[in-house]
């Protein structure tokens, strides 16, 4: 048991104790900006003439040779330390005596971990949005490809109106467009410092906060003390922005799973992709895609778990906020992983564009369509909708679509069809027609994907600079 803290203490801590208080186990992961957070401070302190010249360079070369060795696997992180920020600290004290007793000074494990949970969030969320941006690209190639393969579009799941596959995941486009948004969003009203808060009413060192939060990358200090050691709105914020990340891919992954079943056969998921089963030789299950689907549970848990425990918590820091971290970085690689994997997936699907075409054909998806025609011929748009109604259910009898009709037989339901109606009922002229901002027609389209390629070429994955 290797703690930082038992001045006023008589007795040892219990060992369940010990090991129910630590969080070495998982706050390990934050080394690196424990390390940076420190190399910040300690530059800090000498320039403000609260620690000399000479201690600030034995602390720096202190901090450089653990990071080595943490890194070269001479230093093994290991669990008899209560924390990452024990660890640092202890091991500099043994490296280097005197000078290692002094790094902590004007400072609280308060604001140093409030300070390495922001840093590491904040690259998590600029590594989740550069997936985010690699995932953008995979779909926009395919909508490129794809302006001209019609398909059915669903509402109720039936099939409803003629679209194209680009128009499909164009929709998926803008979903993933906007959580990157909210990324940025998150960056920027989380990117303010709290070294410097102390334990919760700052210190009476003359810090100098700016400083530090300049070197760290960061806009600013944060400016009141006990939301600085106190807040996790960011955390709470980007789990939230992560579990919509999970609800789009979930909803993706639920049309994959349908699209490459035996009864849709729209796609086909590559071999790579897939696994087959221990006991049925034939198949090959989307497990991925049914993975994506399930572990979104596993990140909404994550948010709940967090707001569960921020709701009532007094101010400052109380060490419930440990449990800020094993959830979140759960919630994190989750997120990550999926997107990487999700995008992988879809960019070696095939696509089967005549069995989505056909679906297209016999579903009545141009019955609309069709009952407008009739109004550009006169017909009031209700009784429109009634005579195409009962040509459908015409069809439905005689197994055929409504184009399959000759005009005679259209002639038995209403008088104001025409030879034009074939041309004007086409799954080419349906799609076509549609032309508003927004819809699968191809120009509208056309414009649509070069705003989503102009949109991908402007914009560089978020960074912030150390
Ligand atoms: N392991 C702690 C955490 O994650 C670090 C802060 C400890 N501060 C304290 N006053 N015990 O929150």
């Amino acid at each position: 048991m290797a703690q930082l803290w038992g001045g006023r203490f008589t007795k040892e801590t219990d060992r369940l104790v010990y090991e129910f208080n630590a969080s070495i186990r998982f706050d390990k992961r934050l080394f690196h900006w424990d390390v940076e957070g420190s190399r910040a401070h300690v530059r800090m302190l000498a320039k403000q003439g609260i620690i000399t010249k000479e201690d600030k360079a034995a602390i720096m070369g202190g901090l450089d040779s653990i990071e080595a060795d943490v890194d070269n696997g001479r230093l093994p992180i290991s669990d008899e330390y209560e924390d990452i920020h024990s660890f640092v600290e202890a091991n500099l004290i043994n490296r280097i005596g005197e000078p290692g007793k002094r790094l902590h000074t004007g400072r609280s494990r308060n604001d140093q971990v409030a300070l390495d949970m922001r840093l590491y969030t904040r690259q998590v969320i600029c590594d989740t949005d550069g997936e985010l941006r690699h995932f953008l690209c995979t779909i926009l190639s395919i909508m490129e490809q794809n302006v001209n393969t019609i398909m059915p579009g669903f509402t109720h799941l039936q099939k409803a109106q003629p679209v194209t596959l680009s128009h499909h995941l164009g929709a998926y486009f803008e979903m993933f467009r906007r959580d990157r948004e909210r990324l940025s969003d998150i960056l920027r009203r989380m990117n303010y410092c709290p070294l410097g808060s102390g334990a919760l009413a700052g210190t009476t060192y003359p810090l100098d906060r700016d400083m530090t939060a300049k070197a760290l990358g960061f806009y600013g200090p944060t400016r009141n003390s006990m939301d600085g050691v106190s807040d996790r709105d960011y955390l709470l914020e980007f789990l939230s922005a992560l579990s919509i990340i999970m609800m789009h891919l979930s909803r993706f992954s639920e049309e994959i799973i349908l699209w490459n079943s035996n009864e849709y056969r729209f796609i086909e998921i590559d071999d790579a992709y897939s696994t087959g089963s221990s006991i049925m030789p034939q198949k090959k299950n989307p497990d991925i895609a049914e993975l994506v689907r399930g572990k979104t549970g596993r990140v909404y848990g994550a948010l709940m778990q967090l707001f569960t425990t921020m709701k009532g918590i007094p101010l400052a820091y109380n060490k419930d906020m440990q449990e800020d971290k094993e959830f979140s970085f759960d919630a994190m690689d989750t997120v990550e992983g999926c997107i990487r994997l999700f995008d992988g997936m879809l960019a070696t699907i095939r696509f089967n564009k005549d069995i989505m075409e056909r679906s297209a054909r016999h579903g009545f998806t141009n019955a609309t369509d069709a009952a407008d025609y009739l109004v550009g011929k006169g017909v009031a748009f209700r009784d429109a909708h009634t005579i195409v109604g009962k040509i459908v259910l015409y069809c439905i009898d005689k197994k055929c679509a409504i184009d399959d009709l000759s005009l005679d037989e259209l002639h038995e339901f209403s008088k104001a069809f025409d030879q034009d109606v074939y041309e004007a009922i086409s799954l080419d002229t349906c799609v076509d027609k549609r032309l508003t901002a927004g819809a699968p027609g191809r120009s509208a389209m056309e414009k649509e994907i070069a705003q989503c390629r102009s949109y991908l070429d402007g914009s560089d994955p978020l960074s912030v600079d150390l």
